[in-house]
């Protein structure tokens, strides 16, 4: 027999207990021995519920339990998250995570005391929920240089765009709506701002160069700026305005992280990614493209990658997974990187530049630097990237 424990009993930790109450036979067989989950650690009362045996408020019965195998870690944010982490690792318990928050800021530190005291930490769902995109990248990749990753990795703001690009509904709308869908997080901030985009571009770069990535050293733009004058024009002249995170490799070697809208040619998988939807694209150099698409957010969705992490973390128990990043080495600028780029207002169409409706331009390669002065020599209202 098997037993976990559950921290956190949202979206997320409440999926989890379904999906084994769903898939507990098969679990177990794949197992070899039945899964049991033995605590929920949680600050709500769970006294009226089915589960109210094994709800507990005390993080030290988990830490104290030499029975007790994988700690599951579902409670969010990098504060209580961080040092119950800390803490379970310590204590010589897997610990699995879908808290990208976390992994993104911490996961360097948590990597080595899971590695000092021999057991897994795992974050398979902090990345495009329930999509395998991380094993792949670091287990079935592993024999490639990985070039550039680029995704879709946010639903909420993929489905507030789809319902401007789609629906003609302005983005305040959109939100409202998202948020009434249940989408967007607590803060919808942090969605539509970038910034749980930049969480997960960074631990997928992490995990491509060894290196970390900090999200607070990445570029991050969001959405909210976004009006529906541009999704238009672009989706007239045959793109669609997806918010991508991507991050490449440069020919010197060194690599460069960032999130902001861009246009997708309508041919590009990804422009066809519509909704909650996730999609990343991976391009090593002897595979090629790769892509990976699916839910990317919702309780079951979520639990998915994190019961399939129990399960690796439980099968790895002896030789556990080497998996871990370096320092941060030195991160390039994206100013570095050359693209065309989406202009657009009252100016005259530039030499070099096609004009595309709307009171628009695309201009040929420049630097973001180079696309800046540009764009403010001319008083141009928007400047987006175009995706290569
Ligand atoms: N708020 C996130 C999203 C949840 O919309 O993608 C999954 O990380």
């Amino acid at each position: 027999m098997a037993n976990f424990a559950i921290m956190g009993f949202g979206t997320v930790g409440s999926g989890v207990a379904s999906v084994l109450r769903m898939n507990g036979d098969a679990i177990a067989e794949r197992l070899g021995e039945p899964l049991s989950l033995k605590y929920i650690l949680d600050v709500r009362d769970l006294s009226a519920t089915e589960y109210a045996g094994i709800a507990v408020k005390d993080f030290s019965v988990l830490e104290n339990d030499p029975e007790l195998d994988v700690v599951v870690e579902s409670i969010g944010g990098a504060k209580v998250a961080l040092e119950f982490t800390r803490r379970a690792l310590m204590a010589g318990k897997h610990v699995v995570t879908s808290n990208k928050e976390l992994v993104a800021s911490h996961g360097r530190e948590l990597l080595a005391i899971a590695k000092e005291k021999n057991v897994n930490y795992l974050f398979e769902a902090s990345v495009g929920g329930g999509i395998p995109v991380l094993r792949p990248l670091f287990q079935c990749l592993a024999g490639n240089q990985i070039e550039e990753i680029v995704g879709i990795l946010n639903g909420t703001t993929n489905y507030i765009l789809t319902r401007m690009i789609r629906g003609g509904v302005p983005f305040d709308e959109a939100l409202k709506e998202a948020q009434a869908k249940g989408y967007a997080e607590q803060n919808p901030a942090a969605d539509v701002e970038g910034l749980d985009a930049s969480r997960k571009i960074c631990i997928l770069s992490d995990l491509a160069w060894g290196r970390e990535v900090l999200p607070e050293r990445i570029s991050v733009q969001g959405i909210s700026g976004l009006n529906l004058r541009d999704v238009e024009t672009a989706s007239k002249a045959g793109y669609q305005v997806k918010l991508l995170g991507r991050a490449v490799k440069l020919e010197d070697g060194r690599h460069c992280a960032y999130v902001a809208p861009h246009l997708v040619r309508e041919d590009c998988p990804v422009a066809g990614v519509d909704g909650v939807f996730n999609a990343i694209m991976i391009r090593g150099n002897a595979v090629g493209d790769v892509m990976f698409y699916g839910r990317g957010a919702g309780d079951l969705p979520t639990a998915s990658a994190v019961m399939g992490d129990v399960i690796d973390a439980l099968q790895h128990r002896e030789k556990r997974r080497n998996l871990g990043w370096g320092e941060g080495g030195d991160l390039a600028d994206t100013g570095e990187l050359s693209m065309c780029w989406y202009l657009r207002g009252g100016f005259a169409v530039p030499q070099g530049c096609r004009e595309i409706g709307g009171g628009a331009v695309l201009t040929g390669p420049l630097s973001t630097k180079g696309a800046k002065a540009l764009a403010k020599k001319l008083g141009a209202e928007t400047i987006l990237p175009v995706l290569p």
